[in-house]
């Protein structure tokens, strides 16, 4: 099991199982805190009311949707997923509360269909836990291949801080809080308690940070809240960037 928690099948699984409570269970993980780092993460994007095109990469049920809109609302938002129990409620939210004007893929975005230099903007918020290094070093090149030249990204990702206190407090939380509460409320306690054992991996996202910049994309490591989420943000530039992997 321990080998395979990255397999592509198994994460699927995961978040098909956890589907029915995601959205109430992510707004009590971080005590709200998730809707403030969706908005913060797209801080460092350009604001431009021209019709850009932007994809959320592992958008769940787009709980980034409202974030990115707000920042760039004549964006033209395309959305990946492959949990198919995530994206009937993505699916459902765009109809209702979008217009149906998001385009819904559900697609393994390591072996994607996307095209080539099409994206203004790409983000992706707590979804990089789920990756080992060889994924992630697929995931930076493929956000390099998508993306226009001079296009922007940023990544978001939940982390342990390195206050000791803060680390133990919140690592009580997410590790054992959270998944009593999973049972009492939702149903899904050995998903949720996955989560934390996820983070306990990832740590934090400067080894993924690294692994951007190593493709040839221009990468800034960011913290939000003391460390409790970290992320990246950056640009494709225009001059040709070696891979360093
Ligand atoms: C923790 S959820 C994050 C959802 C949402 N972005 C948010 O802000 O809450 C991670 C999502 O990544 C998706 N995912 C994980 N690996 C994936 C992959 N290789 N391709 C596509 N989606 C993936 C899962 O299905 C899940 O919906």
């Amino acid at each position: 099991m321990e080998n395979n928690i990255y397999s592509p099948d198994y994460v699927k699984g995961l978040f098909d199982r956890m589907s029915s409570s995601y959205e109430r269970m992510n707004f009590i993980t971080s005590f709200g805190f998730s809707i403030r780092w969706r908005r913060q993460f797209l801080e460092t994007f350009k604001q431009t009311n021209h019709k850009v095109e932007i994809i959320d990469l592992l958008t769940g049920m787009g709980e980034t949707w409202y974030a990115t809109k707000n920042k760039l609302p004549n964006a033209h938002l395309t959305a990946l997923d492959f949990s198919e129990g995530m994206l009937k409620y993505a699916k459902q939210k765009s109809k209702t509360k979008f217009n149906n004007e998001v385009t819904v893929l559900q697609q393994d975005i390591l072996k994607n269909e996307l095209p080539s230099n099409h994206y203004d903007f790409v983000t992706c918020a707590f979804g990089l836990k789920t990756f080992n290094a060889t994924q992630l070093q697929t995931l930076a090149l493929e956000t390099k291949r998508i993306l226009k030249q001079g296009g922007q990204f940023s990544f978001i990702e939940v982390s342990k801080p390195n206050n000791q206190l803060l680390k133990t407090l919140y690592g009580f939380y997410l590790g054992k809080v959270i998944p009593i509460l999973g049972r009492l409320l939702l149903g899904n306690p050995a998903e949720y308690k996955m989560l934390w054992q996820y983070t306990e991996k990832f740590t934090d996202a400067k080894i993924a940070t690294e692994i951007f910049e190593n493709a040839g994309l221009s990468t800034n490591f960011n913290s939000y809240f003391y460390g409790c989420a970290t992320g990246f943000y950056g640009t494709k530039t225009e001059e040709q960037r070696n891979l360093n992997f």
